[in-house]
Order: structure tokens, then sequence, then C-alpha cells
């Protein structure tokens, strides 16, 4: 059962996408920094996790981030265009709804750091009653990436969960 989760009262769950972090060829940075992001934010992490890039195993981690009760869930790795970036096409797998948006800014804004964000898929998505977002890998343009649709987050996540709330 889901908790409805009001203005900034979110619970997130944060993944990490990657062959080589899942299988502590290196130490995963990524999951860290979002993590400390969320709690500077005042949002709750409830759950963490580290797979490799196969989509059945990242929608098994978004999935049981939901079923625990978070309203967020924060993807980071695999939406590039390597042969094992996975992350897109699992998330539209099981997708109610894509928000285009949140995609098209990321893209937008990280280009006047980096030429190379062109070749991001990121992108954002309801997946049963929360709002997954899916970041790049590189720590750094996954805190870049978000700070750029934080401010859409709190009513997202409220209007994803049906919470009555005006904009
Ligand atoms: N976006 C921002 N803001 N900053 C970055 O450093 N790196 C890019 C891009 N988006 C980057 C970024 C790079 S180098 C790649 S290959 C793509 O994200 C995809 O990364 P991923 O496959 O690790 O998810």
């Amino acid at each position: 059962m889901q908790k409805q989760q009001h203005s900034n009262h979110i619970t997130v769950g944060i993944v990490t996408i990657s062959d080589r972090a899942s299988a502590g060829a290196y130490d995963d940075l990524g999951g860290p920094a979002l993590k400390q992001v969320a709690q500077k934010v005042g949002w709750h992490v409830l759950a963490e996790a580290i797979v490799p890039d196969e989509k059945a195993r990242i929608q098994e981690a978004i999935r049981s981030f939901v079923t625990q009760g978070c309203g967020l869930v924060l993807a980071t790795g695999g939406t590039g265009i390597g042969p094992r970036d996975v992350t897109p096409e699992a998330i539209r797998a099981i997708m109610r709804v894509e928000l285009p948006g949140f995609g098209e800014v990321m893209r937008a804004e990280s280009m006047k750091i980096t030429p190379n964000a062109i070749l991001s898929r990121n992108l954002a998505a309801v997946v049963d009653q929360a709002l997954v977002i899916a970041l790049p890998g590189k720590p750094s343009g996954a805190v870049e990436c978000l700070s750029f649709v934080q401010g859409a987050i709190p009513h997202g996540v409220a209007v994803a969960q049906g919470t009555p709330t005006s904009c």
C-alpha cells in the first residue's frame, strides 16, 4: 500500500545501473552522490540498489522500490548508446506514461556543460504510482541533471500518486 506523499516529504529509491559497479569492479559513486543531494533537500532515502545493465534486474529494482513505498525512483547509468545501455528500454517496458519534458530539459541544460549530453537518453516516467527519473551514469552528470528538473519533482510525485493537489 502506497503512502501518500506531499510537498517535500518524498520517499526515494536510488538504483545505480552498471555492470562494473554491480560486479564490485569499482565503487559506486553515482548512487551516493544522488543520496547526498536527496538528503540535503530533505527527502527520505528508503532504498538503494546496484544492478547490472540488464532489463529484468532494472525493472525488478524499480518495482521493489515502488512496493516498499517510494514515490520517487532515481536511476543512474545505462542511458547512453553503449551496447549494454538498456535503462530507457527497461523503464519504457513497465511505465504507464512518459514525461518527455524531463529528458528534453536535462539534455538541453546539460548541453551547456558538455556536448556529450546529447548522447544521453535521459527520461522520466510514471511506473505504477512512482515518478522514475533516469539520469546519466557519471556522478556529476547525474547530480547536474537532477538539479535541472528538481523543481517539478514534488508536484510530479504527488500527481503520480493521485494526491489531490493544486499547481
Ligand atoms: N549530462 C551531464 N549533465 N553531464 C555529463 O557529464 N555525460 C554524458 C551524458 N550526459 C554527461 C551528461 C555522457 S559522456 C554520456 S555517454 C551520456 O550522458 C550517457 O551516460 P550513461 O550511459 O552513463 O547513462
